[in-house]
């Protein structure tokens, strides 16, 4: 098929370009690269040896999405591109409703133009809040906790109206649980601008030598050891879920939803545990008083993915551990140049 993919520079989409790749597909990557590096599509390149082609654009630029959809008229769109922090999405509300949500009203209308009817959207777990049961199933109640949850759960509704306004066309929402790891030759990885705020890049930077301790955020939650249990999922098998969306997407009409994770919860302990494993040492850490608008645990039931797009995540913690290590000790500054922030 051919694949318009938004945002395909970055961390999951880069991932999931080469699994497109990989299975004969042909794409145009449209990436404004303001939180992401052209270098990546280089390494996308260098292992596939594939060939695609890539237009730098914000996908607020409707003008520019419409003839670059009109030209290479894609069979489907894969929507990754987006702001993805939860901290900043407080601080800077707007931008996120700009572009999370504006910037999905810009592309369908480029789709439209187009002739485009299908689309798989990069949505997030964020999209429950408080868990009301455990594991997640994808009826459970919408309500996001935060700004960032917010514009996914209403780019949710805005393609579900979309898809539901005429024949033919489908959205399938791929609600990512936490995606970690990176690709298996080491050359492809998240490359977070920035301290992280998440726990695994910022582990893989206290085993690199450029923070000082891990903070564990709470160790009096109610799971088996204290700490915050989550479904970790490696980016791989997430980006394989969205080849396995896109051929659903051949075949269904209207929008669904898809809980993508393991359906394992693994403990801020657990996975702490596992990454001195695999580097063979002690890594610095400190118990801090808990984050707040962190939960106890998020895990999937993904059972409708499982059943319905033929997919299941094949790899576990030591994979995820061991391959985002590959990348953090061949690449310790990520795609750039060591920061002057240190
Ligand atoms: C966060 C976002 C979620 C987003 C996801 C991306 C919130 C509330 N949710 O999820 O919307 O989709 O990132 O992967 O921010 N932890 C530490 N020390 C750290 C960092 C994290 O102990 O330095 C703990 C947290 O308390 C949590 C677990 O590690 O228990 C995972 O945290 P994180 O990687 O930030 O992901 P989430 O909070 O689950």
């Amino acid at each position: 098929m051919r694949v318009l993919v938004t945002g395909g520079a970055g961390y999951i989409g880069s991932h999931t370009l080469v699994e497109l790749l990989g299975q004969g597909h042909e794409a145009l990557v449209v990436d404004s690269f303001s939180n992401s590096s052209p270098q990546a599509l280089d390494r996308v390149r260098e292992l596939t040896n594939g060939w695609f082609e890539s237009e730098e654009a914000d996908i607020r630029d409707t003008d520019r999405l419409t003839a670059a959809a009109r030209r290479f008229r894609p069979e489907a769109v894969i929507h990754f591109a987006g702001l993805k922090s939860v901290g900043e999405s407080a601080r800077r509300a707007v931008d996120y409703y700009d572009v999370n949500v504006a910037g999905t009203v810009s592309l369908l209308r480029a789709m439209d133009a187009a002739d485009c009817r299908r689309i798989i959207f990069s949505s997030s777990a964020t999209v429950y809040g408080e868990p009301q049961y455990l594991p997640f199933d994808e009826s459970h109640r919408i309500a996001p906790t935060n700004v960032y949850g917010q514009t996914k759960a209403m780019a949710e509704q805005l393609l579900t109206d979309w898809a539901r306004a005429d024949e033919g066309r489908a959205a399938l929402l791929l609600r990512y649980f936490n995606p970690v790891g990176a690709h298996a030759s080491g050359r492809m990885g998240e490359d977070p601008r920035g301290v992280p705020e998440n726990l695994m890049p910022f582990l893989a930077q206290v085993a690199a030598g450029r923070r000082d301790a891990l903070r564990i955020w709470g160790d009096d939650y109610p799971t088996p050891d204290g700490t915050g249990v989550r479904d970790y999922i490696h980016v791989t098998d997430l980006a394989r879920a969205h080849v396995a969306a896109l051929a659903r997407a051949q075949a269904v009409t209207g929008a669904e939803a898809y809980n993508i994770g393991t359906g394992h919860g693994v403990s801020v302990r657990e996975m702490l545990g596992a990454f001195q494993r695999v580097v063979g040492r002690d890594l610095p850490h400190e118990i801090h008083p808990r984050r707040p608008g962190d939960v106890a645990e998020m895990r999937a039931d993904c059972s409708r993915a499982n059943r319905d797009l033929g997919w299941r995540a094949e790899y576990d913690v030591d994979d995820m551990v061991q391959s985002l290590w590959a990348w953090q000790s061949a690449n310790p500054y990520g795609y750039g140049a060591p920061p002057q922030e240190g």
